[in-house]
């Protein structure tokens, strides 16, 4: 397996896999998937911040990628990232998300950053919450009923870890 950074010719395979996890999963609580020149636009504002935006290979296909962006644009938060993952329905299973996941948590603590927090959505999304703890994340709450999709009501469930030193040390000024 290659873990490495985007680049912009990743985009039609990218937007095919999130495109399927929108469509038939409650991951993500969008309902329409977004087309290869919005994902493009929303990784170069990510890019520009400075956050990572990975992908993995196995055999020479992309089958999943991952990225950091900040979890809320105050000020405040600039220390704090969200996460999020996507892993093509053919290769789930096979320690990808593991492999993408912990390389995102290593690039995010060189990079300063002190928190990563998963906004998962759906309280049954096993595999979710499941490689997230795998990674060292704790379960810090859930939003009941926060979301409706395919009919129902959708929680959101956040997780939390700390990158590096965490809060143990100001960060530099
Ligand atoms: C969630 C997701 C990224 C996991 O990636 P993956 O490559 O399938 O996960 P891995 O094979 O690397 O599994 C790593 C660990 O996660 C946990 N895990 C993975 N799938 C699981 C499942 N179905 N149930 C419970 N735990 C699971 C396990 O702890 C596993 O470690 P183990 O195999 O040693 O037990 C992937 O399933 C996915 O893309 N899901 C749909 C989209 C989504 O919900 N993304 C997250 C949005 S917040």
């Amino acid at each position: 397996m290659l873990i490495r950074d985007s680049r912009a010719d990743d985009l039609d395979r990218i937007q095919s896999i999130y495109a399927h996890h929108v469509l038939n999963g409650a991951g993500s609580f969008e309902e329409v998937p977004p087309d290869i020149a919005e994902m493009a636009r929303r990784r170069d504002d990510l890019l520009s911040r400075n956050c990572p935006y990975l992908v993995a290979e196995l055999e020479g296909v992309l089958v999943g990628y991952a990225y950091a962006g900040p979890f809320r644009l105050r000020n405040a938060y600039r220390f704090t990232v969200e996460d999020s993952i996507y892993i093509a329905p053919d290769a789930v299973g096979k320690g990808v998300g593991r492999a993408l996941l912990a390389a995102l948590v290593g690039r995010c603590t060189i990079l300063g950053f002190r928190q990563m927090i998963a906004v998962i959505g759906d309280s049954g999304n096993a595999a979710s919450i499941g490689l997230h703890r795998h990674l060292g994340f704790e379960h810090c709450g859930t939003l009941t009923a926060s979301g409706f999709k395919f009919g129902r009501w959708v929680d959101t469930v956040l997780m939390q870890r700390a990158l590096g030193e965490g809060n143990g040390t100001l960060p530099p000024v």
